[in-house]
């Protein structure tokens, strides 16, 4: 009997100590097992009572059945207090500090050449511009025919092409903006001022100021009177603008089939070159006759400025590749 009772009293010790230093919920739950679940030590103890005398039962029952309730108590609080630290644990895990900063996500920005594109239209919007548009996959007549070029004239090597298969439906890739003057002027009457922003193709080697895909803005304004002197006002207001400082720009007598007389316009660049930004003149007799115009009633002048150009000029950019080589460490400085 006084083993029993001893056994009792060990059982005690033993299960407290193991109850109070269970570290978390799933080890106090294996200690619960071990003693009071359905073949735990207690449990099976008091199962074994009814083989005992009534003396014997009356004596070890109650001092079983107390541990049993001292148990069942322990095991509740050290649950509800390994409840709590896990919970704290938990709250320590997922805090969210709602009036913490963000932290920034990687945002993109727009290519340097279409935030010239943009300024240069609204500064020509601004000038009573308005804004025309042409396909990239043209037909020799656009590119070519109306621009005064015919089929076999040498000025077709001006413009080194790529031509699109089938040859016969005579396709290509259009070399220059040009054909949105003629394209626009077809369908629209006179007097009339636009600009036609567009990639442009060429077949040739590319460097440092060449590339065979690049970008132009053409500058088309027709009327009575329009003269080479508006075209120089036109344009030194728009370089005034853009570039929000003085530059020095000169004219060049050049040849284009589509303008009479032509030029070429430099703009200085770096200590001692000069950049060739765009080409010009007063629109050709014929290009106004193959769109209809009466050349004796409607004249003007004609531009192509190149986009890419600009940008260099813009950004000091010294090599027009670099606007093509997706090299994220040159775009992320615009
Ligand atoms: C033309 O393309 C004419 N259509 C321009 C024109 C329009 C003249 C209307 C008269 C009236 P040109 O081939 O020179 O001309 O090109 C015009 C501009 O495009 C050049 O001044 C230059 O700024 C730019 N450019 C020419 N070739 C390249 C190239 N390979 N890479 C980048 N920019 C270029």
């Amino acid at each position: 009997m006084k083993g029993e009772q001893d056994g009792i009293k060990a059982l005690e010790v033993k299960a407290g100590k193991e109850i109070s230093t269970a570290t978390d919920l799933k080890k106090l739950d294996e200690v619960f097992r071990l003693y009071l679940g359905k073949k735990g030590r207690l449990t099976l103890f008091l199962r074994s009572l009814g083989a005992m005398s009534e003396a014997e039962r009356k004596d070890q029952g109650k001092a079983a059945n107390a541990l049993r309730d001292a148990l069942q108590i322990a095991f509740d609080s050290r649950k509800s207090e390994l409840r709590i630290a896990a919970i704290e644990e938990l709250e320590k895990k997922e805090n969210i500090d709602i009036t913490a900063p963000g932290s920034k996500l990687p945002k993109g920005h727009l290519h340097p050449l279409t935030h010239v594109q943009r300024r240069v239209q609204e500064i020509f919007q601004s000038m009573g511009f308005a804004i025309a548009q042409g396909p990239e996959i043209e037909t020799e007549r656009y590119n070519f025919d109306t621009l005064n070029i015919p089929a076999n004239h040498p000025a077709r090597d001006l413009w080194d092409t790529f031509w699109l298969k089938p040859r016969a439906a005579d396709y290509l890739l259009r070399t220059h903006t040009s054909p949105v003057q003629t394209r626009y002027m077809e369908k629209n009457n006179p007097p009339l001022r636009i600009i036609a922003p567009g990639r442009i193709f060429r077949y040739e080697a590319t460097d440092a100021s060449h590339e065979i895909n690049f970008y132009q803005l053409e500058g088309l304004m027709i009327g009575k009177e329009v003269s080479m002197a508006n075209f120089k006002a036109i344009i030194e207001e728009f370089y005034g603008q853009f570039f929000g400082k003085n530059v020095t720009i000169r004219l060049r007598p050049s040849y284009f089939p589509f303008t009479e007389p032509s030029f070429e316009i430099d703009m200085r660049f770096g200590k001692s070159g000069w950049l060739e930004m765009m080409g010009a003149g007063m629109v050709h007799p014929n290009v106004l006759k193959s769109v209809g115009y009466i050349p004796g009633n409607w004249q003007g002048f004609a531009f192509g400025m190149g986009l890419d150009r600009l940008t260099m000029m813009k950004y000091n950019i010294d090599d027009v590749r670099l606007l093509y080589s997706g090299d994220l460490q040159f775009l992320k400085q615009f």
